[in-house]
């Protein structure tokens, strides 16, 4: 019951159809962009396929030491993405965010996700940073369910529950803000490599199985948003 009740909750508070899907940045390509999270995971896969393809990239990280790449077009910035200063100084400059912003306090209440990105988007709008994209998790909004049925009557509401809330609020600040946004929803996450074959947009997932992909796959997707207005306020999710 519990977990209907969330799935339920998690689907009402879903995004409403954004603005038409005109961009600004595909233009002129963005060619300086910030990479938040980049320790992680995705974040990793975002700063290292990001330089392969020209960008010049900014890693705002909360320790240095955790980011081992040394390259002419990386700056690495240390600051908490909840520090507001700190995330400002980062976004200044930058013709586009990509966040891939997690963490693992699960079991208690927290606003990392949503404040953080709140920052982003206040410094981005102040900046004049056009474009944000940003990675959530199938799950999400009109997208409740699509986790397969183990996640969406386990894993979500046991042991997710606070954490989905919090990505749930940052989705929607993120569709109130004023940038140009792409909401990128993965499946659960895997460290396999880059396979370049997935599936992405609206009706991505299961109501039955759990669908999987990789974080080297999920940055490339990422990457494209820089590059294309296909998804621009929308949030496709992708699987491999
Ligand atoms: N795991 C899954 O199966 C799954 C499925 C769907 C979606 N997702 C979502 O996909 C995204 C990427 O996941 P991932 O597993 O690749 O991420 P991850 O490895 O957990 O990395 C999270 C990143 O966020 C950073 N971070 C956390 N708190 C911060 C703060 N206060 N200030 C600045 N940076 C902070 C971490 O920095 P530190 O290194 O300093 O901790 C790290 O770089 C997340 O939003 C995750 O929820 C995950």
């Amino acid at each position: 019951m519990y977990a209907i009740l969330l799935s339920l909750a998690l689907a009402r508070a879903g995004l409403r159809p954004g603005s038409p899907p005109t961009g600004t940045l595909p233009r002129s390509r963005a060619e300086r962009i910030l990479v938040v999270g980049a320790t992680g995971g995705t974040g990793r896969e975002l700063v290292a396929q990001a330089l392969a393809r020209g960008y010049s990239v900014t890693a705002l990280v909360r320790s240095a030491s955790r980011l081992e790449v040394e390259h002419p077009r990386t700056t690495v910035l240390e600051g908490d993405v909840l520090d507001a200063a700190a995330v400002d100084t980062a976004v200044g400059g930058q013709e586009a965010v990509l966040s891939a912003l997690g963490h693992k306090r699960f079991f208690y209440p927290t606003r990392i996700l949503s404040a953080g990105t709140r920052n982003i988007l206040r410094a981005m709008e102040a900046r004049d940073a056009p474009r944000l994209v940003c990675a959530t998790a199938l799950g999400i909004g009109d997208s409740a369910g699509q986790m397969g049925l183990y996640y969406s009557l386990f894993t979500i509401p046991a042991i997710l529950p606070f954490y989905f809330w919090d990505k749930t609020r940052q989705e929607r600040a993120i569709a109130a803000s004023a940038v140009e946004w792409v909401i990128v929803r993965p499946g659960v996450l895997t460290n396999g490599e880059k396979l370049g074959r997935l599936r992405h947009g609206r009706g991505i997932g299961s109501l039955l199985w759990t669908v999987r992909i990789s974080r080297a796959d999920v940055a490339a997707f990422m990457l494209d948003q820089l590059e294309s207005d296909a998804y621009l306020r929308a949030a496709p999710g992708v699987a491999a």
